[in-house]
């Protein structure tokens, strides 16, 4: 029996920002130093960076790049990676060294080619409201002041004019080097947020926050008049210590309740009248959480085996398969429902580790995810429509850490065009083993196309000799009457009407 929806096109929910379909790069692991960034490599270009993954990521077209981290940044020094003398540095909190030879200068060229806006994030971990608002002069001041000198002796004669920035990373968590209490957050963030916006009153300021209301009672009531933005992130597939990867029927169930985080800090906002001068941007977020044992625990390993080898880990492309992609867009549509007030999303990371790409030696691998982002940005509209459907079929699946939750089979979104007429529909069906349809009422005339994302089976995956995730794309040409449209188990659809 085929689910009938009916579109609402006059009422409209939301337009929604472009920067939902942000990325984050961080140096850890093969992300920057052996992914992105490798001069002298054959495939890459004059200033160092692979050609093939650049090309993958200007086709999703991400209009945001968050970086250098992360926990990285929490002891970060950017001062150490401009200019002429380049000396590498211990990372303390990742426990490797960086050689400093991708820095500020290289992000921002990185970005230019791209295409994409800036946001640099902050070391509030062991760096102070000076070395912040210092960054801030580098980059945005004309010629006042050493560091926008400093910048035109490396040969950057204009200012670049970053428009996004974030005070601090995860500096609420005991992993976080550099960890602060509720009351010192609020001081560190206002005095911090005033330095860079007496610098560049022009630009748009994040801070760490939670879900949790007494941090962000403390930090709004502190910062509040200073912020833009409050920055929060989520995993949900926990793997730090051990990688043990949920099963699909498992990732089915983290999709209930996902956008808790949002509604918990939507109403902290409201409560404090700050909905409409600060947005969210839950600038990282992923279904699989990062493995790296021993570096978010008091044990901290000892041999590179213990702490460092099992990186690696991250790399396996089995790993990445239908249910990945079905998450990410559930929680793709979630962003949509809640546009009005999540301005920015940054998918963590977008290279290797759990990203979408995953780069080796000879070429790249485009993982599930990866579709996703094509989909969305290549043929969902940017505004979010009503749409009525009668009863839609649930399953019951089996949570990670015990239970069960009741889901729906369909996860739906309607969007309509800001610049020219039609309808796009977001149609991903979470049933590991059933199709389901969607019957579709046209009073006119009207082509349909349809996209779908889908392998074999569940837990297929794309990897170095294998193909096992794909679009297939479905003309329908003219109709005008109800029309059923299949929607095959584990996939994701877009369904493009006019
Ligand atoms: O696991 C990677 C880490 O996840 C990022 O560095 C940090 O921001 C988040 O805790």
């Amino acid at each position: 029996m085929a689910l009938r929806i009916e579109l609402n096109p006059a009422r409209v929910l939301g337009t929604r920002s472009k920067m939902l379909y942000g990325h984050f790069i961080e140096h850890f692991h093969r992300q920057i130093y052996g992914g992105l960034f490798q001069p002298g490599h054959p495939l890459s270009d004059e200033d160092g960076f692979r050609t093939d993954i650049l090309e993958a990521i200007r086709r999703i077209q991400i209009p945001i790049l968050r970086w250098p981290g992360g926990c990285f940044v929490s002891s970060y020094h950017w001062k150490d990676a401009v200019g002429n003398r380049r000396r590498p540095s211990f990372d303390k909190a990742l426990r490797v060294e960086d050689p400093n030879t991708f820095g500020t200068d290289e992000y921002l060229r990185l970005c230019r080619k791209l295409g994409c806006e800036p946001y640099i994030c902050t070391n509030a971990g062991t760096g102070t409201a000076e070395e912040m608002s210092d960054w801030v002069e580098y980059c945005n001041l004309e010629t006042e002041g050493q560091w926008a000198r400093d910048r035109i002796e490396n040969g950057h004669l204009q200012p670049y004019g970053v428009r996004y920035w974030s005070i601090g990373n995860e500096n609420y968590s005991h992993w976080e080097i550099g960890a602060k209490s509720a009351s010192e957050w609020g001081h560190l963030v206002r005095e911090s947020a005033k330095m860079m916006k007496h610098v560049d009153p022009t630009i748009q300021l994040s801070a760490a926050a939670l879900s949790d209301p007494a941090w962000n009672l403390n930090l709004l009531q502190h910062a509040g008049p200073f912020l833009d933005w409050i920055s929060i992130h989520e995993y949900w597939d926990m793997m730090p210590e051990t990688q043990n990867p949920a099963t699909y029927e498992q990732c089915m169930a983290f999709t209930d309740q996902m956008d808790h985080s949002i509604r918990e800090v939507r109403g902290m906002l409201a409560a404090l009248r700050l909905e409409g001068k600060i947005r969210i941007a839950f600038d990282e977020w992923n279904l699989r959480s990062w493995h790296h044992p021993n570096v978010h625990t008091i044990q901290q390993g000892v041999g590179r085996d213990s702490f460092l080898t099992p990186r690696d880990k991250n790399d396996d492309n089995t790993l990445y398969t239908m249910a990945d992609a079905v998450f990410t867009a559930c929680f793709l549509n979630a962003l949509h429902r809640h546009c009005d007030v999540v301005g920015m999303a940054n998918f963590a990371p977008i290279l290797n580790t759990r990203g979408c790409i995953y780069s080796w030696d000879g070429g790249i691998v485009l993982r599930s995810t990866y579709h996703v982002f094509d989909l969305y940005v290549n043929h969902l509209g940017d505004t979010v429509i009503d749409l009525f459907t009668g009863p839609v079929p649930t399953m019951v699946v089996p949570h990670k850490l015990g239970g069960e939750r009741t889901v729906d089979c369909l996860d739906l979104l309607a969007t309509t065009f800001s610049d020219h007429p039609g309808i796009a529909i977001a149609a991903v069906n979470r049933d590991p083993d059933r199709p389901h349809a969607l019957s579709i009422p046209l009073d006119r005339p009207t082509s349909l196309t349809v996209l779908t994302l889908n392998g074999e089976s569940k837990d297929a995956f794309n990897d170095v000799n294998c193909t096992g995730v794909k679009v297939t794309r479905q003309d329908l040409g003219l109709h005008d009457h109800e029309i059923e449209i299949a929607l095959p188990a584990h996939s994701v659809s877009i369904i493009r009407i006019g």
